[in-house]
């Protein structure tokens, strides 16, 4: 099967379980108008994170990595009245344009937009989170990791996007510093004794790549 074959039944699986929705169309074609690079998550990929968070019944949300708000309207259409999220970003101009979705979908009460490296701000948060969607900067993802326990308690879930890239993940030697930092992340959760998790590979619109799932246990 080609990546063309991918991209289409991506599309058809697309259109026929996930319906158009105006807030997340407006937002996904705001932030190209704005120039932000087109890799938020897919449709399809977004109602996975909503049904993820809506099974873990996650009243607090945590993102790493905001972009246009794409994800993030997804993951708070999940949470309940008088849940919230909280979504981190470097780049003001992401940020900016993000808040302006967000206020569009309805959703500028619940979530909360905050500008800076996310190694900077994530110490000023005080968990435990229910959900945390890791989705930022990929060399970072190892140092994140320490922070998110910090940020967590028994039951706790963790999507992290990213995992595969077009199975690089397989090559220790390689030169991309994003690639040794997935991997040098996914070793850090495989010897962490408080996390279960797997990951599952995914192809489609935005090619060959993962979603690493854990739970934290204890
Ligand atoms: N979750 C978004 C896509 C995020 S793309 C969606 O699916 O809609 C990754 C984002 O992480 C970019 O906006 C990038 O600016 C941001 N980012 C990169 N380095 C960062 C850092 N150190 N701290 C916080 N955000 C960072
Ligand atoms: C990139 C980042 C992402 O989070 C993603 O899902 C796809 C691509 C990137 O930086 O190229
Ligand atoms: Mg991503």
């Amino acid at each position: 099967m080609s990546e063309q074959t991918w991209d289409a039944v991506d599309r058809y699986l697309s259109d026929l379980l996930v319906p158009p929705d105006a807030a997340l169309e407006q937002a996904a074609a705001d932030s190209r108008a704005a120039g932000l690079p087109d890799i938020a998550v897919t449709p399809a990929q977004g109602r996975l994170l909503e049904l993820l968070a809506r099974m873990c019944g996650a009243t607090r949300i945590l993102e790493i990595g905001t972009l246009g708000g794409y994800s993030t309207i997804w993951l708070a259409r999940a949470l309940p009245d008088g849940g919230s999220l909280t979504t981190l970003e470097y780049e003001p101009r992401h940020a900016e344009v993000a808040r302006a979705n967000i206020a569009r979908a309805g959703l500028a009460d619940r979530v909360e937009v905050r500008v800076g490296a996310a190694l900077d701000t994530l110490p000023d948060l005080a968990g435990p989170y229910d959900l945390v969607f890791l989705d930022a900067d990929k060399d970072n993802y190892p140092n994140y990791l320490a922070q998110i326990l910090r940020l967590s308690a028994p039951g706790t879930m963790l999507v992290a996007d990213n995992v595969v890239r077009n199975g690089a993940v397989l090559d220790a030697d390689h030169p991309d510093p994003r690639v040794l930092g997935v991997r040098a992340f996914l070793d850090r959760v495989a010897a962490e004794p408080r996390l279960s998790a797997t990951a599952v590979q995914t192809v489609g619109t935005k090619g060959y790549d993962g979603f690493l799932l854990a739970r934290v246990t204890a």
